[in-house]
């Protein structure tokens, strides 16, 4: 972490809880990010979003969404527009998630588009960038995150970088239990600022948050976080207890 940056907690409860079970979870959220120094989010399912943004009105946790359109509105059936997840007061919204890319066939050209809609619409995007098992183990880990970076990013002006937030996330970590070193994911992390600052200079590049994701718990929080480059986390198992996910909120404190 780098005092210079703003640490963010999020959770990604992928497709997890009801909104009567959201409710229930958030309102056990609540109190661990109670006077919390880092920025604390939840990333919820699309139903459930006006219940959180609903319940955590007035407290420091924000609320995020895990996709969007990239259209403003038009024939997209089952889809949700940034102006729509804007009306209901959501602040963060997960951008090509890697089960996004896997399952429903997410591409960096509909990143880079979903990016701008949601700076559009003044939300605040988490891309998730990532390489496979099999890339990192054929030596091209750096070539994927440095292509998801420029074409996922492409589209953006070096002053609006302040406004996003990225979320590196190895595949072979997530969800795996088996997470990054805090060795490996602090290199990632800097080999994402470096191209950053490739792309839009060192200030552009130095503001901007980049969290580590994939099995982040309560026992290796602090020890990810207290890399250079790791400016937070994006979490999923463990955001979906409160005391763990306090836990990590403490560690980031
Ligand atoms: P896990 O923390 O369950 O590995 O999930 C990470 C993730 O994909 C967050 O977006």
């Amino acid at each position: 972490m780098n005092s210079n940056r703003k640490t963010v907690i999020a959770g990604n409860w992928k497709m997890n809880k009801t909104p009567k079970e959201a409710e229930a979870l958030l309102r056990e959220v609540l109190p661990a990010a109670d006077g919390a120094a880092c920025e604390v989010v939840v990333c919820v399912p699309y139903v459930d979003l006006p219940v959180a943004c609903n319940v955590a009105g007035g407290s420091n946790v924000k609320v995020g969404a895990q996709n969007v359109h990239f259209k403003p509105s038009g024939a997209y059936t089952g889809e949700i527009s940034a102006a729509m997840l804007q009306e209901l007061g959501v602040s963060y919204v997960v951008v090509g998630h890697s089960e996004r890319r896997e399952y429903f066939a997410e591409t960096d050209a509909t990143v880079a588009l979903k990016i701008a809609a949601t700076l559009d619409a003044g939300i605040t995007p988490i891309l998730c960038v990532g390489e496979s098992l099999a890339e990192r183990e054929q030596g091209i880990m750096a070539e994927r995150i440095r292509t998801q970076i420029k074409i996922d990013l492409a589209g953006v002006a070096a002053a609006d970088m302040g406004k996003v937030v990225i979320a590196y996330e190895p595949i072979w970590a997530i969800g795996t239990g088996k997470t990054a070193t805090s060795e490996q994911a602090q290199e990632v992390c800097k080999l994402i600022r470096d191209t950053l600052c490739e792309l839009f200079g060192a200030d552009a590049a130095q503001g901007v948050s980049i969290l580590y994701g994939g099995s982040m718990n309560a026992k290796n929080a602090a020890e990810l976080l207290a890399q250079p480059d790791i400016d937070g986390g994006l979490i999923g198992g463990a955001s979906l207890k409160a005391e763990d996910f306090g836990k990590i909120i403490a560690a980031a404190n």
